[in-house]
């Protein structure tokens, strides 16, 4: 990891689960880490915490699903940092709504707000990412966070187009890997980590009740850490830069999925 020490990271959806994970095991190898979410009181809280770690944790709110909001957050982060080596698209959301029930309003917006949080804030993110990461003419490399529902959509629950836009993230990662291929940028690498169960807020109340954390205390429902899926995005950074590790599926032990 001495290779990265001093560089900077953007790690989006950095106020929560996963990403509050990778910002905090970035900052102990003294990796500068633009945190980008839209509640700017948990990054500063994340900012205060870990002051006294080797890197530092710079927060800048963004709404990835908003376009604008992309712009004036990279605004910032030129005016801030400037140069980029490390991008972590972790932000998304996945919400229980059907797709074919007659709120048509509200279903519309719910399918809306996940495509363009999980799938257009990543492409976008990252073709602004991409531009800071030309301009220090370092080596770079995009971690994208799809999932397991990537990989599968058949599940318990309704989750309208979350796997959908899980999918994109698989083919638009390998999308991304050719043009750079092409555009012979070898030293930007781009990959995938499909994550999961992991205990974190995004699965709502039902993951948080006092029964269901029981069930998890007691490794009756598997489940991993989002500090599981940090010490993976360190093991792709461990890496030489030569070494494209380009998707990488991490399941808790005894998940039936
Ligand atoms: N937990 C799992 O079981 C699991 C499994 C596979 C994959 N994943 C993926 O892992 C990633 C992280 O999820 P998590 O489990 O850590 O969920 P989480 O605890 O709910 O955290 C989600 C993070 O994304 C941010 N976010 C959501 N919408 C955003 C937006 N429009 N703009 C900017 N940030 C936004 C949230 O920040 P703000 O609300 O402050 O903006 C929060 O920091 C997601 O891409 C998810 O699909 C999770």
């Amino acid at each position: 990891m001495d290779k990265w020490e001093g560089k900077t990271a953007i790690v989006t959806g950095a106020s929560a689960g996963i990403g509050d994970a990778i910002v905090r095991d970035l900052v102990k190898y003294g990796i500068n880490v633009v945190a980008l979410a839209r509640r700017m009181d948990r990054l500063e809280s994340l900012r205060d915490q870990l002051k006294d770690e080797p890197g530092k944790v710079i927060p800048i709110k963004c709404d990835v699903s908003d376009k604008a909001s992309i712009d004036a957050a990279f605004e910032e982060i030129d005016k801030q940092v400037g140069t980029l080596q490390i991008l972590v698209n972790n932000a998304g959301i996945a919400l229980t709504h059907g797709m074919f029930g007659d709120d048509d309003d509200k279903t519309d917006e719910i399918i809306s707000s996940t495509i363009n949080t999980n799938f257009l804030g990543l492409v976008r993110v990252s073709r602004k990412a991409y531009k800071l990461m030309k301009k220090s003419e370092d080596y770079g490399i995009i971690i994208n966070i799809g999932s397991i529902a990537g990989h599968s959509a058949s599940f318990d629950y309704i989750i309208n187009v979350y796997p959908g836009t899980k999918f994109a993230v698989r083919a638009v990662t390998e999308s991304m890997r050719q043009e750079l291929n092409k555009l012979k940028d070898t030293k930007i690498r781009v990959c995938e980590i499909s994550p999961g169960g992991v205990h974190t807020e995004i699965g709502g109340d039902s993951l948080n009740s006092p029964e269901m954390k029981e069930m998890i205390e007691s490794g009756l429902v598997p489940i991993l850490k989002g500090s599981d899926i940090s010490q993976t995005v360190l093991f792709m950074l461990m890496t030489p830069y030569e070494v494209n590790i380009t998707e990488m599926i991490v399941k808790p032990v005894g998940e039936r999925i």
